[in-house]
């Protein structure tokens, strides 16, 4: 009775986690902030109910706020883009599924981080096209090298996740150019998703749109602003994609929330300083977290960005002997087969939880 493209969806390993837990449990396997909306952007919203902003808007978004998202291409990422280039979405979710739904034809091929975000692989497949896995290199990144091995005639896109969910690693520079480089000879889309930047710890973060026009960027205000509820994310390209993707997003979406578009427009015209506190305390939350790992002899790579650390575990059942302990953690394999022998922390919880979740990995673990 179901398709077959939906029946072999697997429920998410980390909602399986989430199902198991007692209460109590200390959660580092969330993936979003702990912290509140600010303030500013909860009156926009406030505000735009008072005044009967509750309507559809136009499709793209509000004219406003699609201005405001590239003024910040312009300043922070270092890219022209117009506002007819600009699509407001329901969280980057639905941005990442019109790009591939609007890309692909049945058995085109997608280049995906493996281990990487768990929607990549699943959207690749609801919209038709096979999800290939790039095995990372030593730091955890996406090499030019590693994605040239695999390129074939059917690839279409590379999804590229920098700061990445689930290890932390930032791509370099030169590794981003590198990439724009084989998408330009090969003419192959980037879908570059770009929801962690505010959270990198060092280095910088690069666009691929800085070094090639066959560019999807993709972001959100969901984890900038601690705003995963809202439901504003955004893609930006040249006109030609952004026309193509409308045409879906019309029609499974009309809109983004009225409300929180004007919620959106308060958190990237607004004051910056609240993204700068959390950047801080993920920073100082890193810095106990991988403290207490290596101190306990765990291999991790310094995660340099979002607010995961990927570690490796000898153990096939660590997620659940932690959980029995009281830890919720992701198990790697949820990020694809090569995050096999790892998990997946999130340290987007107090320090409190985090010294005490280390002391259980440490009597688990260890
Ligand atoms: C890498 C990555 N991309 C996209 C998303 C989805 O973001 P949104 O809540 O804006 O749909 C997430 C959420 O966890 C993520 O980790």
């Amino acid at each position: 009775m179901f398709s077959e493209r939906v029946k072999c969806i697997d429920i998410s390993g980390i909602r399986k986690m989430f199902e198991a837990a007692g209460p109590g449990a200390i959660n580092m396997g969330l993936g979003q902030p702990d912290f509140d909306t600010p303030e500013h952007i909860k009156k926009a919203a406030i505000d735009a109910i008072n005044e009967g902003f509750t309507g559809y808007t136009m499709n793209l978004g509000i004219p406003e706020l699609r201005q405001a998202i590239c003024n910040k291409f312009d300043k922070d990422n270092h890219f022209e883009v117009s506002p007819d280039g600009v699509i407001v979405t329901a969280g980057a979710s639905e941005a990442l599924h019109l790009a591939l739904q609007s890309l692909l034809d049945a058995g085109d091929e997608v280049l995906v981080p493996d281990p990487g975000f768990v929607s990549y692989p699943v959207l690749t497949g609801i919209t038709g096209g096979k999800a290939v896995g790039i095995p990372l290199g030593e730091k955890l990144t996406v090499t030019p090298e590693a994605v040239n091995e695999l390129v074939t005639p059917k690839t279409k896109a590379i999804i590229v996740n920098s700061p990445s969910n689930p290890t932390g690693a930032v791509q370099s520079k030169e590794e981003i150019r590198g990439l724009a480089e084989i998408a330009d000879d090969r003419n192959i889309t980037i879908i570059s998703d770009e929801v962690y930047e505010h959270f990198i710890y060092k280095g910088e973060h690069a666009s691929p749109a800085q070094f090639s026009d066959n560019v999807i960027t993709i972001n959100a205000v969901s984890k900038t602003y601690a705003m995963t509820g809202w439901r504003i994310g955004y893609a930006a390209a040249s006109k030609e994609y952004i026309e193509q993707m409308l045409k879906v997003h019309q029609y499974i979406q009309a809109c983004a929330c009225s409300i929180s578009q004007k919620a959106a427009l308060a958190a990237i015209e607004g004051p910056q300083d609240c993204v700068g506190e959390m950047r801080e305390s993920f920073r100082k939350r890193r810095d106990i977290l991988m403290e207490g790992l290596h101190g306990m002899g765990i291999k991790c790579v310094t995660p340099e960005g979002a607010f995961y650390a990927f570690p490796e575990v000898s153990d096939d059942d660590a997620p659940g002997k932690l959980l029995e302990n009281g830890v919720i953690v992701a198990p790697g394999t949820a990020f694809g087969r090569n995050g096999a022998g790892h998990i997946r922390l999130s340290y987007a919880t107090s320090e409190d939880n985090i010294r005490k979740a280390l002391g259980i990995i440490e009597k688990v673990l260890v």
